[in-house]
């Protein structure tokens, strides 16, 4: 597999860093890119997003798109042009809106999108990062060594339990 550097050409973008997905061989490279909730990326992170929340999760527009999104950073993953996942993250380290195109699932995007605001965060000089996981990806982020703590709770009316990382 041969290792294809990526250059950013946005000055928006912090980071911008190939995540290769050689250990599990996936199919693709994804990159990901640390971006803001503009004009150029917003409309991405909105498909991304109502595909997943609101066309497959059946979450109220007004619950996802809670007015954070401009004041937050965003993390959009890419296999070529195509955007196939995204994230975002609170500037007291909550992650969250991880959400990968059904198509694009089983790939390594979602690690690649986590582990990208982890590396944020870490930039940004966070000691923690922690997130409400919603039950059935519970798995999903143990992998990527979150630990969980407190008592389950109910957002958007899907059970969650809260998650954490020590950085
Ligand atoms: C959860 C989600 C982000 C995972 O994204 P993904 O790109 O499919 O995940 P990856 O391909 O990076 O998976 C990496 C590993 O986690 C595992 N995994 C993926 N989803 C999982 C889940 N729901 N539960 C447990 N393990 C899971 C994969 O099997 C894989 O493990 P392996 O490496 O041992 O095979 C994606 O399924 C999604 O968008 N779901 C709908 C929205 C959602 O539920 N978001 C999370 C809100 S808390």
């Amino acid at each position: 597999m041969s290792l294809t550097a990526f250059v950013s050409l946005n000055a928006k973008h912090r980071t911008a860093q190939p995540e290769l997905s050689f250990l599990r061989e996936y199919p693709f490279m994804a990159e990901t890119i640390i971006v803001q909730f503009d004009a150029q990326y917003g409309p991405e992170i909105r498909k991304i997003r109502t595909s997943v929340f609101m066309g497959e999760q059946n979450v109220p527009e007004s619950l996802d798109f809670d007015g954070l999104d401009p004041h937050v950073v965003h993390v959009l993953v890419k296999d070529g042009d195509q955007f196939a996942g995204t994230g975002r993250m609170l500037g007291d380290g909550h992650i969250g809106r991880l959400a990968v195109l059904k198509e694009y699932r089983g790939r390594g995007v979602g690690v690649a999108a986590v582990r990208a605001l982890i590396r944020e965060a870490q930039r940004m000089g966070m000691k923690r990062v922690f997130l409400g996981a919603q039950m059935h990806a519970r798995g999903f982020y143990q992998k990527l060594g979150f630990t969980e703590y407190g008592s389950p709770f109910m957002e958007a009316g899907i059970e969650h339990i809260h998650m954490e990382k020590i950085l």
